[in-house]
């Protein structure tokens, strides 16, 4: 393992492949993506999480190629997105990722959102996965509700489920139903779309440890074994992000964030959007 990895932490996927347990999110990144993901791997992340619906895939895969760190140290996701599953565009969808990426395999592969077709879909990454375009495959924005329904018709669990979690917003439901059927739960918005930051019980814990609200946050996702997607487009902050393996929380400073959840999205409800 390269000296820079070697504080990451890495979770097992039921594919059997490891994921790094934090990446940089490019959600919302605009202009900024190339500069905040070189500005990443510089600093140690090696797991970027894009999607095609984001529109910056080409700049996340020409800061790839300007890292010069080798493709087997790297872990790459991406998304399909809601319109070509439900036009069943999966394989025309992955290669126009692939080829925007610059790479020949997505470590990760997702169905954005539960919309008609997704189990359509999945069969369809499947083939994509025994071909080797992609690696492990897997969802977000899941409910136990949907996730019940793709292993149902499908027979398989998915590697990944990708939630919006953050101490506001904790889906306990599917994250104990992810825990029992060993998925691996992402977090996307981490920080609460940085509204988590601001609480004083967080601040107090910060303080305890000489860490940052937003390292408290991350930490205490980290431990819950949820791999966390904090999104910055700034490089004190992207590293500030990373530095969170060094310290721990004790089991009363865990409780306390559990106890900040209100059921308060700050994106979309799984069960009714309209995109
Ligand atoms: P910016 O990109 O300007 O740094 P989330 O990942 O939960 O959606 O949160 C992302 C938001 O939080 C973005 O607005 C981002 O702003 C901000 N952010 C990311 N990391 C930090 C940090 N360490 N401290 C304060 N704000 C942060």
């Amino acid at each position: 393992m390269p000296a820079e990895e070697e504080n990451m932490e890495y979770r097992k996927m039921n594919s059997g492949y490891e994921i790094p347990a934090l990446a940089l999110g490019v959600w919302q990144s605009g202009d900024d993506t190339e500069a905040a993901v070189e500005a990443a791997l510089k600093n140690g992340y090696r797991h970027i999480d894009t999607a095609a619906a984001y529109d910056n895939e080409e700049e996340v895969g020409k800061a790839i190629a300007k890292s010069g760190i080798p493709r087997e140290d790297l872990f790459i996701t991406t998304k399909l997105r809601n319109d070509d599953i439900r036009a069943g565009k999966t394989r025309e969808a992955l290669m126009e990722s692939l080829k925007k990426l610059g790479l020949d395999y997505v470590d990760l592969y997702l169905i954005h959102w539960p919309v008609e077709g997704s189990s359509k879909a999945w069969q369809e990454m499947r083939k994509l996965r025994d071909e080797g375009y992609i690696r492990s495959i897997g969802v977000c924005n899941f409910k136990k509700h949907h996730l019940e329904e793709l292993i149902e018709e499908t027979g398989e669990v998915p590697a990944v489920d990708q939630m919006e979690f953050n101490p506001q917003m904790q889906d306990e439901e599917v994250e104990a139903f992810c825990k029992d059927n060993g998925i691996v739960l992402e977090a996307w918005s981490p920080l609460g779309h940085g509204s988590s930051l601001s609480s004083p019980v967080i601040a107090e814990i910060a303080q305890a440890h000489k860490k940052s609200p937003a390292q408290v946050i991350l930490r205490w996702e980290l431990n819950k074994g949820i791999v966390p997607l904090p999104k910055s487009v700034h490089e004190n902050r992207i590293q500030e992000n990373f530095d969170v393996f060094d310290f721990d929380l004790t089991q009363d400073e865990m409780a306390k964030l559990d106890a900040l959840n209100e059921g308060k999205r700050t994106g979309p409800d799984p069960d009714n959007f309209d995109f």
